[in-house]
């Protein structure tokens, strides 16, 4: 028998918000309740994904259409490529929940470029595939800056203060912007981790098991 079409779901925030260690949680509770949940995230580990990792780690630069270009691709391919595409797992019957999705591109891109531009670019994955939730993990920018700050040696191209603030400032304006379209559920990040992981576990019980 065919198993049901999975759900998907997208959690989003700005660096340090603590997605990472909630996804990771949220996806080992939810299994060790008999869940079928396949986690990934972007970039990928895929070969476009890899690519976009080299580039922010040695400091390769490119323009900032051709960076968010590749972030188009990568996220094409996190789809739909054959062996374990996002969309070959949902018809298996996996919840998928990811460690960022298009609203990552719109914030991180609509920042220093139009954001409309950004949305276009990425219409391609938002016909294959608009989650049926996005959660978006709330954290002041200053907050975020200091986690990372505090736990991390190798500071990324995006993350400084100045930039965190943009991009928190395109989340909010991408949300407002496609609320009709999009799903979009918003918790504060800014509690402690077990906290935040009662709220987001429950957003996604409501949301796997469609009593959201
Ligand atoms: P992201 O994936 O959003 O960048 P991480 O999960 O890597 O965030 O978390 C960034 C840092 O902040 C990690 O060191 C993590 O331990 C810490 N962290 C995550 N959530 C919290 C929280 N609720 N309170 C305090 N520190 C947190
Ligand atoms: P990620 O590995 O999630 O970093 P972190 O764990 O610090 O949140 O993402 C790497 C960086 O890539 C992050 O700064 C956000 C950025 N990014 C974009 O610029 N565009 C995108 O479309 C995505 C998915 C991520």
């Amino acid at each position: 028998m065919q198993s049901k079409r999975g759900k998907f779901i997208a959690v989003e925030g700005i660096d340090g918000s603590g997605k990472s260690t909630q996804v990771a949680e949220l996806c080992s509770r939810l299994k060790a309740e008999g869940h079928k949940i396949y986690p990934t995230f972007e970039p990928t580990n895929g070969p476009i994904g890899s690519l976009i990792r080299q580039m922010f780690s040695t400091r390769i630069t490119a323009d900032d259409k051709t960076i968010a270009a590749l972030f188009v691709a990568d996220r094409l391919d996190h789809l739909q490529n054959p062996v374990n595409g996002v969309l070959k797992k949902l018809e298996e019957g996996f919840t998928v929940i990811t460690d960022r999705y298009y609203f990552s591109s719109y914030a991180y891109h609509g920042a220093h470029m139009p954001l409309d531009w950004v949305i276009q670019s990425n219409a391609l994955s938002a016909e294959l595939l608009r989650p049926d939730l996005n959660i978006f993990i709330d954290i002041p920018p200053q907050v975020g800056f200091d986690r990372v700050h505090a736990n991390r040696a190798d500071v990324e191209i995006y993350e400084t203060l100045e930039n965190i603030k943009k991009v928190y400032a395109t989340y909010q304006k991408a949300f407002d912007l496609l609320n009709d379209v999009e799903k979009i559920v918003s918790i504060d990040g800014n509690r402690s981790m077990e906290e935040v992981a009662g709220d987001l576990y429950q957003i996604s019980v409501d949301c796997i098991t469609e009593r959201a």
